[in-house]
């Protein structure tokens, strides 16, 4: 296949949608003794499958492996080479907790521990569609860190699908994906032009013209950032809300609707605004083909404030370009399913472990996250927050245009905790050898 990109040296965890059904874990590593981390690399460089198959079955099973500026420094990465990764992956999740709006009990003080320390230094991740071979994949994983003295496993997660492909709300996950030039990936909305490259890889041109590049170059390219965030989900609260807000079950869910922008089977307002259209919601082809300016500038189909138009406003009238903040995104659901129609918690823990892939962890991930999720001035909507994700204080509100008036919800609840989180690099294969090599 034709392509821009050196496909062969990117981790297969960039670029490729994970499979679904789909099971995965999730492990930190420390490393504690130099020399056994540069160890670690060389073997993990065996294990990582590249992007090198774009479209094959049987890259449905995968490991990917990222480090931390922890990680970086625990092998002995020289400081000018590390002054050239960005600045925000430099400070990590927790330092900026106050701009990602972790604050009260998305704090990191109340983070799960280690997230967020010093210790985590490297996480591996393997996904794969079914358990047995989950099992195959975490075992080759294993095999590179264990009963090797100085690397020490600190934490894990294990994340698995929940029927029709829901997240713990109840909302169908894992539709919209941008199309990458040079990816052999195509993207999820035909009406989307492709992004160049350099906003999802290191090494090559971005929506801006520029070029990251890293000291040496081969460091950085053909790698990208990830942003991990566990995140709880209060799905009781969320479902006490919608009932004690809407008078009748068929209101109770045009509003989830509204606030999310699809109804929960996948299905678009924009495409249908008045009634759910499950054969729709589960259409690939369908399910993510449309724009909102032209037929929607008001949004009284889709809400400007709800999760999708926020998180991405397409063509929407905005302050700004929605193009330079766009984002992969690979969550997997963990914990227990909260049967269907129970309104108290159960106490269990339950959410999403979101992850975010891409070349810009500030004008990406920090943006969408701090002035379009946690604010409503670019849309005119003043502080209204994003209704579902937002961090509010208990207060949160969320309108919905309509004719004559429009409706408001307020005293939103937070439906959504941070419990953790870190920023990594998820270098190229060959830069995962260069780190073994290290001789500093
Ligand atoms: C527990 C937390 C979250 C839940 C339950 C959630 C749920 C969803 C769902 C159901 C969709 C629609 C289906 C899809 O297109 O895949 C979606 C889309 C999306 N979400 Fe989230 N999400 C969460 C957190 C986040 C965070 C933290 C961000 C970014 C910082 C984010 C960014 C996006 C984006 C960019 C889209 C695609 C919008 C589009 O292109 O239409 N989400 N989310």
């Amino acid at each position: 296949m034709n392509s821009l990109l050196e496909l062969d040296d990117i981790q297969s965890g960039v670029l490729r949608p994970r499979p679904a059904p789909y099971v995965a874990t999730y492990i930190a590593l420390r490393i504690d003794e130099r020399d056994a981390g540069r160890e670690l690399m060389s073997r993990v460089a065996n294990v990582v499958t590249s992007a090198a198959n774009p479209t094959s079955p049987l890259a449905d099973t995968g490991v990917s492996v990222a480090l931390t500026y922890h990680g970086f420094n625990a092998l002995g990465v020289p400081q000018p080479s590390l002054d050239t990764f960005s600045w925000e992956f430099r400070q990590g999740m927790a330092a900026r907790a106050k701009d990602l709006g972790d604050v009260g009990a998305s704090s990191p003080a109340n983070w799960e521990e280690p997230l967020g320390s010093t210790d985590v230094h490297v996480v591996i991740v393997a996904v794969s569609p079914d358990q047995e071979r989950l099992e195959a994949a975490l075992a080759r994983a294993r095999n590179t860190y264990r009963q090797m003295k100085g690397i020490e496993a600190i934490w894990r997660q294990n994340c698995h699908a929940l029927p029709n492909e829901k997240e713990p709300f109840g909302y169908r996950d894992g539709i919209s994906h941008p199309a990458i030039e040079g990816s052999g990936i195509p993207g999820s909305n035909p009406k989307e032009e492709p992004l160049k490259a350099g906003e999802f890889v290191l090494g090559y041109a971005d929506e801006l013209g520029g070029i990251q590049r890293t000291e040496p170059e081969m460091l950085g390219r053909n790698g990208t950032y990830v942003v991990f965030r566990k995140l709880h989900q209060r799905v009781a609260e969320f479902r006490r809300y919608l009932k004690s807000n809407s008078n009748a079950p068929d209101d109770e869910e045009l509003l989830a609707a509204k606030m999310m922008g699809r109804w929960r089977s996948g299905a678009p307002l924009a495409l249908c605004p008045f009634h759910d259209d499950p054969a729709l919601g589960a259409d690939p082809l369908r399910n993510n083909d449309f724009m909102f300016q032209a037929d929607d500038p008001a949004g009284m189909k889709t809400p400007g404030g709800s999760h999708i138009r926020r998180t991405n406003p397409r063509d929407a009238s905005i302050a700004g370009v929605a193009r330079i903040h766009r984002m992969i995104r690979r969550g997997t659901a963990y914990g227990p399913l909260l049967p269907e129609g129970v309104l108290d918690d159960d106490g269990a823990d339950r959410g999403l472990m979101f992850a975010f892939v891409g070349a810009h962890i500030g004008r990406q991930f920090e943006f969408v996250q701090s002035e379009w999720i946690n604010d409503g001035i670019f849309f005119g909507a003043g502080s209204d927050k994003d209704p579902i994700i937002g961090s509010t204080d208990g207060n949160g509100s969320f309108t919905l245009p309509r004719k004559p008036v429009r409706r408001r919800c307020q005293g939103i609840p937070q439906f959504v905790v941070t419990r953790g989180g870190e920023y990594c690099f998820m270098p190229g294969l060959k830069a995962l050898r260069w780190l073994s090599e290290l001789q500093t």
